[in-house]
């Protein structure tokens, strides 16, 4: 089971609308495959035409012996399924926060899911707490839309930094860029800047398109309405360069006196 999480501090960046159509594209291609939504707005569960309802709501999922099954909803994608976020979902910090462990029970929970499905896609909220924190833990990789900007590339930065200074491992940062506006100088400068430095962006990038902006009027994943659009084209082609993703090594670290 491999794990990727949308997330990025600033909203409207495109982080639920690729969470959508990256599980869809995996799902599609016979990969049992789970959304969960960990963000109270519940735009994943809603783009998936599902009820922004979570049976027992975010304390019940929880709970050390909640099975996941029961709260695990199908859609009317083949393959594809949902832990939907319901308003509940905004005490998420709290709830986690009266765990021993705070920052490990995602990926506790994830462990029992690890059987059941291929791939898992969590879209997070734009929020730096605990629920975040346990996302880092335990996610293998986490995409993070950028729109082309200093200020996106600033935030990423800091996003580096608070990586590094929690002894989180870096190598999980995926950053690529969405809603580029080719016609406009300063994504275009941005993007070509951003590649000089030699830092890590993929390939692949969204651009600013009415196909994807519909999603939400048709609350479908792109590709299940325009299937040929510029829009599901771009979405095809970053699951592609994502799907060759190999789960890193733990990185090897200098052994403890103790150890040694
Ligand atoms: N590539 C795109 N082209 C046009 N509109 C987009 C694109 N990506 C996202 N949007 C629109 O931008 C808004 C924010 O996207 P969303 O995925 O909800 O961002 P986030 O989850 O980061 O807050 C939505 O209205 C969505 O339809
Ligand atoms: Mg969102």
């Amino acid at each position: 089971m491999k794990t990727f999480a949308l997330y990025n501090l600033k909203g409207g960046v495109g982080k639920t609308t690729t969470c959508v159509n990256l599980a869809y594209l995996a799902a599609s291609e016979g990969h049992r495959t789970l959304v969960w939504d960990i963000d109270p707005q519940g735009g994943a569960t809603y783009l998936l035409g599902k009820k922004t309802k979570l049976k027992g709501g975010i304390h019940k999922l929880l709970q050390p012996n909640t099975k996941l099954p029961r709260i695990i909803k199908p859609t009317i994608y083949d393959n594809t399924y949902v832990i939907p976020s319901d308003i509940s979902t905004r005490e998420l910090d709290v709830v986690l926060n009266e765990f021993k462990r705070p920052n490990h029970r995602f990926k506790k929970l994830l462990k029992g899911a690890k059987r059941d499905f291929n791939y898992v896609f969590i879209d997070c909220p734009p929020s730096l707490g605990t629920a975040i924190e346990n996302v880092f833990h335990a996610a293998d990789f986490i995409l993070v839309p950028m729109i082309p900007s200093r200020l996106s590339e600033h935030a990423y930065g800091r996003l580096c930094d608070f990586f590094e200074s929690q002894g989180y491992d870096s190598r999980k940062l995926v950053p690529f860029f969405t809603l580029v506006d080719e016609r406009k100088r300063i994504h275009k400068d941005t993007i070509k800047q951003f590649r000089k430095d030699k830092r890590k962006v993929l390939r692949s990038s969204i651009p600013y398109a009415a196909s994807v902006e519909r999603m939400s009027q048709e609350r479908a994943p792109i590709h299940a309405f325009a299937p040929k659009s510029k829009g599901a084209f771009a979405y095809r082609n970053l699951w592609q360069e994502l799907k060759w993703f190999r789960k890193l090594k733990p990185l090897w670290q200098f052994p403890t006196q103790e150890a040694s």
